[in-house]
């Protein structure tokens, strides 16, 4: 039974992360996934089965779809949307970085972006979706799609969207990748993880109630260079991370010598 009556089915092109997140999603709360359309059939009909659609590997199947989701990789997303050229329904992609207006095989045209990093399902609903569309109706309709699984979105154009997806990679990616490099500092150097999970917990902890630059200490704030070179001798053997650390400590350094922040 759909839940907003001018939607009677969605299809979803692509079959991983995001994909699998959407059409659970929606199927979860009543809408009819028409069709997954994936080149990867292995994974498209098993997505298919788990939410009672059909697979195809031809977009031409989605054409009589209400609402059409383009769930695949960014550089992937202008070549995937010429296969819907003259679609009259809703066309979406779901990145941070791309112009809406590269959607220019439908007049009906959007973005339903999650500010959040999707890997498996189910998701806690605690994230924000950045929503766009081309006509205000559209617009109207996505956040019925969204409100009726509870889910939570703010409105913002495709240069606000690429403005919160570059913060968004520094929040999540480059989080992830310092705590990896950690990981391997831990390994390598057989230290306990546990006094420097506790350690982290309290940065962020900090930095959220007082901001990341008002938190900051350490040896590159105060210009103890002796200190920095000891670091850097222990990573000599390891080009990428050293470049890491001197880049972020020269961050550190010279964004404090200065009374503004950089
Ligand atoms: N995951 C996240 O955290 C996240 C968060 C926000 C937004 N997004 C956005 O969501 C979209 C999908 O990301 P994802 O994380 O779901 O990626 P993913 O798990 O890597 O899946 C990408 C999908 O795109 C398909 N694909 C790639 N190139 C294609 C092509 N030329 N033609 C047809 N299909 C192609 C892949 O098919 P194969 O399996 O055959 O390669 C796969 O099904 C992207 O625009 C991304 O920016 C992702």
């Amino acid at each position: 039974m759909p839940l907003t009556k001018s939607i009677q089915s969605i299809s979803i092109v692509g079959s991983g992360k995001v994909a699998h997140y959407l059409a659970l999603e929606w199927h979860k709360y009543g809408y009819h996934i028409a069709f997954i359309v994936a080149r990867n059939a292995k994974a498209g009909k098993a997505l298919a089965k788990q939410c009672g659609a059909k697979y195809s590997a031809d977009s031409q199947s989605a054409l009589t779809s209400d609402v059409v989701v383009l769930a695949v990789s960014d550089d992937a997303i202008a070549a995937v949307q010429k296969t819907f050229k003259g679609y009259k329904g809703l066309l979406l992609h779901c990145a941070g970085s791309v112009n809406m207006q590269v959607l220019s095989a439908s007049k009906r045209r959007g973005v339903i972006y999650p500010l959040q990093s999707v890997q498996s399902v189910p998701m806690p609903k605690d994230f924000t979706f950045l929503i766009e569309a081309e006509h205000s109706k559209d617009l109207s309709l996505i956040k019925a799609l969204l409100k009726a699984c509870q889910l939570h979105f703010v409105k913002a154009d495709s240069a606000q969207r690429l403005h919160y997806h570059l913060a968004a990679v520094i929040v999540n990616n480059f989080t992830n990748a310092l705590i990896s490099i950690a990981d391997q500092l831990i390994s390598d150097f057989d230290l306990q993880a546990k006094p420097l999970q506790a350690m982290l917990q309290k940065t962020v902890q900090t930095a959220l109630q007082k901001g990341g630059y008002e938190s900051q200490t350490g040896p590159a704030k105060r210009g103890d260079f002796g200190t920095l070179k000891q670091h850097e001798q222990l990573l000599k053997q390891q080009p990428l991370v050293l470049a890491v650390y001197k880049s972020l400590s020269a961050y550190i350094y010279h964004s404090h010598q200065t009374p503004s922040k950089q």
